[in-house]
């Protein structure tokens, strides 16, 4: 079956983990896909960085040669930012090419405009991978619960000030040191104020709001307060009193409308978000029918979010071949042939 081409833009934390769970389930990704999925080339801001696992890759530092390339199926946005993004994004819809981005602030500063040029242009824009990482909460809310109407989601959606306000909590470190701690992990923004300072998780809940109560993407609607005023002696007294602080997004429908808030909060001890800890996210949506349903899962990091990114090239390809998924009890990897164990 001809190989499906992956184009990259962005080659740093989730490029990389594209990459490594390319190398590392190829095979299995192949049988789900319908086609081989390969990466061929990438852009990249220095082209002179040592790039582990990228042998074979053809880099270069010009993005629209990668979108451009003859042999580029489908162009991976993971480079971030809004305005090269949004011009790259841009490029390859009207080039007709299918686009996978990880950039939640892009989806819900101009993701409308986007989704109305790639129907335009006859080809698609996924985002599994914009909000809560490894979760696969985009498909849950637009598939799983498509006959639910929607009463609220609550959660933690940024991983790093969930790490952060764990580790001061748990082991007294300074906020300085576990946000230094967060970016080496690759888990903040590029700009770390994003995270710290609670838009990160505006725009995810921008993006989950839209889709579970059928809103237009509404970033300058969230009320977003950050977890910068947070100190230890917060936290030491939260947790006195039976509480954790937790880093929340929050939408509601009330009668008026949505109410969209971001803000650290005490949660008492025994509630399940108050146990979600380090980079883990979680969202508890209530709905009319199928209600509470939870997800939980790494909110961030390199083979989380790739894991995310590499099931929208999936569905990408099994949409390009008419491949469904494989059947129930049908390996999909010769390595993968197990029989159940007699115990
Ligand atoms: P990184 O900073 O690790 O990587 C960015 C990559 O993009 C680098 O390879 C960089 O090149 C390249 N790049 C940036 N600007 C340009 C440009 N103008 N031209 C060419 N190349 C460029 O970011 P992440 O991988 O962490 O994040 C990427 C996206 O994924 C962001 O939108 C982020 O919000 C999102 N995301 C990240 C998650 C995470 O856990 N890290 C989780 C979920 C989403 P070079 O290597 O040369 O510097
Ligand atoms: N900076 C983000 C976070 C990455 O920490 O949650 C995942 O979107």
């Amino acid at each position: 079956m001809k190989e499906l081409k992956l184009g990259l833009l962005g080659l740093g934390t989730v490029g990389g983990g594209v990459l490594t769970l390319l190398a590392r389930n190829g095979e299995a990704i192949a049988r789900r896909a319908g086609r081989p999925v390969r990466v061929v080339a990438a852009a990249v801001r220095d082209v002179s960085k040592p790039r582990p696992g990228a042998e074979g890759v053809h880099l270069s530092e010009d993005i629209d040669a990668v979108i451009d390339h003859p042999d580029v199926d489908v162009v991976l946005e993971l480079m971030g930012g809004t305005d090269a993004a949004r011009d790259a994004v841009e490029r390859a819809l009207r080039a007709g090419k299918p686009v996978v981005t990880a950039n939640k602030a892009l989806i819900a500063l101009h993701g409308q405009a986007l989704f109305d040029l790639a129907s335009e242009a006859g080809t698609t824009l996924s985002y599994e991978a914009a909000v809560a990482g490894g979760i696969p909460l985009i498909k849950a809310l637009r598939e799983g619960l498509a006959a639910n109407r929607v009463h609220s989601i609550a959660g933690i959606i940024n991983g790093t000030c969930n790490y952060i306000l764990t580790e001061m909590s748990q082991t007294g470190a300074a906020f300085e040191d576990v946000l230094a701690e967060a970016q080496r992990l690759g888990y903040a923004e590029a700009d770390p104020t994003f995270d710290v300072g609670g838009i990160d998780a505006a725009h995810k809940l921008t993006i989950l709001a839209s889709i579970a109560f059928g809103i237009p993407l509404s970033f300058d609607k969230v009320t977003t307060d950050g977890i910068g005023s947070v100190t230890a002696e917060d936290l030491a007294y939260a947790r006195e009193l039976g509480y954790r602080i937790k880093p929340l997004a929050i939408a509601r429908r009330q009668e008026q409308g949505v109410e969209l808030r971001v803000h650290p909060t005490l949660v008492p001890e025994k509630d399940l978000l108050a146990n979600v800890n380090g980079v883990l996210n979680a969202v508890v949506v209530r709905a009319d029918a199928a209600s509470p349903t939870g997800y939980f899962g790494p909110g961030a990091g390199a083979e989380a979010t790739a894991s995310a990114v590499l099931a929208d090239v999936v569905d990408l390809a099994r949409r390009s071949t008419g491949t469904d998924m494989p059947a129930l009890g049908q390996a999909t990897d010769a390595s993968d042939a197990l029989a159940p164990l007699a115990i």
